[in-house]
């Protein structure tokens, strides 16, 4: 199956207009014509910035949350529907800092999802276990559990879904999953999603969780790894262009 990779920066709670705008033109300076698809999720304040920035690019742009609405008085949201308006490709949902510290449930995050889907944006699943979990050998189990209610409630459009495996333990803490320990989880979701859909091998597996220049080649050797969700090093420009080097 040819499919061509995902690189996609998790730009978390930073930025400036000021550092946006130098991080982007560092970033368009050096990413030439890139071997995988190449996506920034800046925090949704800069929408409007970084489509302006990245209008021509090579780059897609991306958010880190939708709302689990559709419209009205939920103070604070921003609907799948007003994405549109900025261009907006990708949409990060369920990441373990928001299941962490907004009490996102799996239940919470199927519906974002199935919002971002009917807005004809791509939603990247985020699903990891906490180094607890993984201790007590209940990594397999959490991770099918976080992706089978994204199947559930979305059904055969679960093909049209990106799936971000970042184990808990391995965020921002500079310390990775091995390639193997990746690929072992990689392996288990692909084979959950071949349980539900005829194109489980078009769907976009990536690994998020302290991937760097100096590990990422490795890996995204994976046969099941296919491509990165970064963090820490989507704020530095030539970390991230040495990432989406790798990522051929
Ligand atoms: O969403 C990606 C993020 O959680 C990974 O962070 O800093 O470990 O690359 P980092």
């Amino acid at each position: 199956m040819n499919k061509r990779k995902l690189i996609v920066g998790n730009w978390k709670m930073n930025g400036s207009l000021a550092a946006n705008e130098s991080l982007v033109r560092e970033l368009l300076a050096g990413i030439g014509q890139p071997r995988c698809e190449v996506a920034v999720c800046p925090p949704g304040i800069y929408l409007a910035q970084l489509q302006a920035l990245l209008a021509g690019s090579p780059i897609e742009l991306g958010v880190q949350n939708v709302s689990t609405h559709e419209v009205g008085a939920f103070t604070g949201d921003v609907s799948a529907e007003m994405l549109k308006d900025f261009g907006v490709r990708y949409a990060i949902v369920g990441h373990s800092e928001r299941r962490q510290h907004q009490a996102e449930s799996d239940v919470h995050v199927a519906i974002k999802a199935k919002r971002a889907l009917a807005a004809g944006i791509t939603p990247i699943v985020c699903v990891g276990e906490t180094l607890r979990e993984r201790e007590e050998g209940m990594t397999d189990f959490i991770v099918k559990r976080q992706l089978a209610a994204v199947i559930h409630l979305n059904g055969h459009c679960s093909s049209e879904i990106v799936v971000a495996y970042e184990p808990v333990w391995a965020i921002g803490t500079g310390q990775t999953a091995t390639p193997e320990q990746a690929q072992q989880v990689h392996a288990v979701l692909r084979a959950q999603l071949k349980g539900v859909t005829e194109h489980a091998d078009r769907v976009r597996i990536l690994y998020g969780g302290s991937m760097n220049a100096a590990n990422a080649a490795e890996l995204l050797a994976q046969p099941d790894i296919d491509g990165g969700l970064i963090g820490g090093a989507s704020l530095k420009a030539a970390d991230f262009l040495k990432i989406v080097g790798a990522a051929a």
